[in-house]
């Protein structure tokens, strides 16, 4: 048959069109045998209509449509009909019509499905990704990707419209430390040498800076060899920006602004600004990490200095240790039996925590606790108090060393949040987390590391503390968090090439390495570089939250499963031998 434009999308046609000839092209989405008979579902990414095969309309269309199965590709061309009173669908844009087919053509034919496309939640995510072009064609999934396009599109004239400049910067190149492992590709023509993958446009950007854009922005892919969860993958993309010239107060601003208009646009829901602030101190003291969920209470308080007093030896032990004791108290969980109580320690254990203190405050202020012996009632009173507990309460406690306990306490918090619903899932609740320290300990590696990254600047008036207290020298970054998800994060950078020595020192780079690692980025500096800073947002993380999916899979058009590969072409995948010998390169390891 010849080939016929299509005319309409299988989303647009109503009882306006009535009467009209068009041709529609799309996927069987369902296929209803009434005998005399034949309804068809055609959908694109646009819509449903439905197709009447009608052998007083075409005998030949009729008879070809019991050969159409699901996912087959049709061509119908026919004549739009209003729909008789009883039969429109309201729950189908098109549901006012129906077109009666006078031509119907396969254009292709689909094996079954190996799941069919209305019943995917019951799939594996497995097969929903090893069938990934399936998978897409559901609503749900093509109405992600849509939505996705239109929030660059729109992130895009925003920074257009405020005179930032998209510059791409290179794939292949040197390693950008954030923290991550680099993804290596071996060089062919300098065997033994080897480009990584940007972990972020991080130097590029500076160096941009230095070379006068003044404004970059960037919708950037970036690699990270690290362990995944529902909001990483080893590759993501940013909206990535730097900018000369401005404060971090400025930055923000900007980064506020954006957000506060996408939020309108796509979900028309109004930010209140200024969006609220939290210096990562209290984040930590209050939420036990760095990416506060402010959508509900449970807040942790310390109660190290009144867990001294006690004869427990659990928590006199881990404050002799130097540790900390700190709890929250839940509401409605009294009546938790000893084997709910045993499923919560279980969820503190996977954090490190070698167990879970209770006690429970009865309606009548009774406590009820294994532990309660230790105890006299004036410092369970005490602890009741600092802990804001009312009685009907449960006061959970966990000793141990500060990050174990944070760590613990987040995610207990979270963990009962979620359970005794008491998050609103409606709520969209952003926070900016400050003021974060310039290193954390790593008592792996005995060495201070950077908690940004090492190009990130200290406060002004931490220079000094910076020489002498390395720890205590805060930073200029500044994390915007959403719900609990950190979905930006940014700084103030060193333009003083001395400066950006001494953080180095401090690090454990020494100057050599310094320069063989990030000559490029010192010589640029010294060669008149602005004052300069800027942010990332994770683009994955924050349509995630948009469309209120699970996991960053869920937006991602091609992503990689919890375990880094990519179930559709199937890669890592081994290279020939041939491969190998051109990059220099021998497999030696397990296979
Ligand atoms: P950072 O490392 O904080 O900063 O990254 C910025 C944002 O990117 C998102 N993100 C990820 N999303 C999905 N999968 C991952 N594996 C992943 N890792 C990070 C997060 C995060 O907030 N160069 C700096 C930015 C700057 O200083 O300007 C940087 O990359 O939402
Ligand atoms: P035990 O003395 O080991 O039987 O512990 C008594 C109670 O203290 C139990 O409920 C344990 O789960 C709890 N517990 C043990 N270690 C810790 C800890 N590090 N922090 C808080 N509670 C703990």
């Amino acid at each position: 048959m010849a080939y016929k434009k299509r005319t309409h999308t299988c989303g647009e046609l109503g009882t306006n069109n009535n009467g009209q000839t068009v041709t529609l092209k799309g996927w069987v989405d369902t296929r209803r045998d009434h005998g005399g008979l034949i309804f068809v579902d055609l959908r694109d990414r646009h819509g449903v209509t439905q197709i009447v095969l009608n052998p007083a309309t075409s005998q030949t269309a009729f008879d070809l449509g019991h050969e159409i199965r699901s996912e087959y590709v049709l061509e119908i061309t026919g004549k739009v009909s209003a729909r008789p009173d009883g039969t429109v669908n309201k729950n189908l844009a098109t549901g006012g019509i129906e077109v009666y087919a006078d031509e119907l053509e396969i254009l292709n034919r689909a094996k079954t499905p190996p799941f069919p496309l209305s019943g995917a939640a019951d799939a594996t995510e497995a097969l929903r990704l090893e069938y990934r072009y399936i998978d897409l064609r559901r609503p749900e999934m093509q109405k992600n990707i849509v939505l996705r396009s239109a929030v660059v599109r729109f992130i895009r004239e925003y920074f257009d419209s405020h005179d930032f400049l998209d510059i791409e910067t290179p794939m292949l190149t040197k390693s950008t430390p954030e923290g991550a492992r680099d993804f290596l590709v071996p060089s062919r023509l300098y065997p033994g040498k080897f480009f990584a993958l940007p972990q972020s446009p991080q130097l590029f950007k500076q160096i941009l800076m230095a070379a006068g854009f003044e404004r970059y922005y960037q919708i950037a892919r970036c690699f990270r060899d690290e362990d995944l969860r529902a909001d990483r993958q080893p590759e993501f993309t940013q909206v990535d920006i730097e900018t000369s010239f401005l404060s971090n107060e400025e930055i923000m601003e900007i980064v506020e602004e954006l957000i506060v208009k996408v939020w309108k646009q796509f979900k028309g829901v109004e930010v209140p600004r200024p969006v609220p602030r939290m210096t990562w101190q209290e984040a930590m003291d209050r939420y036990g990490k760095d990416a506060p969920d402010t959508r509900f209470g449970l807040l942790i308080s310390d109660v190290t200095e009144l867990a001294k007093q006690t004869s427990f030896n659990v928590f006199t032990g881990a404050v002799n240790a130097g540790g900390t004791v700190r709890g929250i108290a839940v509401p409605g969980i009294t009546e938790y039996s000893r084997k709910e109580m045993d499923d919560l320690t279980e969820e503190v254990k996977v954090h490190g925590a070698k167990g879970l203190a209770w006690v429970k405050i009865q309606g009548d202020g009774q406590y009820v606790s294994p532990i309660a012996k230790f105890f006299t009632p004036e410092l369970l009173g005490q602890i009741k108090e600092k802990l804001g507990a009312q009685n009907g309460d449960t006061m959970l406690f966990l000793a141990d060393a500060e990050k174990t306990v944070c760590a613990g306490l987040a995610h207990l918090r979270l963990v009962l949040g979620h359970r005794l619903k008491m998050i609103d899932e409606n709520k969209f609740n952003f926070v900016w987390v400050h003021d974060f320290p310039m290193f954390e300990w790593s008592a792996e590696e005995k060495r201070w590391v950077a908690l940004h990254h090492p190009f990130t600047s200290p406060r002004p008036e931490d220079r000094e503390t910076l020489k002498c207290a390395p720890g205590k020298a805060l930073a200029l970054a500044y994390d915007i968090v959403l719900n609990g998800t950190e979905i930006g994060g940014g700084s103030i950078r060193m333009h003083d090439p001395a400066l950006q020595q001494e953080v180095f020192g401090i690090l454990g780079i020494g100057e050599e390495e310094a320069r063989r690692k990030f000559g490029f980025l010192l010589q640029a500096l010294e060669f008149g570089c602005p004052p300069h800073g800027g942010l990332a947002l994770g683009l994955d993380r924050l349509v995630m939250i948009l469309t209120g999916s699970q996991s960053i899979r869920d937006v991602i058009a091609f992503p990689k499963t919890q375990r880094a590969v990519d179930l559709m072409t199937d890669a890592p995948s081994e290279a020939t031998v041939q491969q190998l010998r051109e990059i220099s390169l021998k497999v030696t390891g397990p296979k």
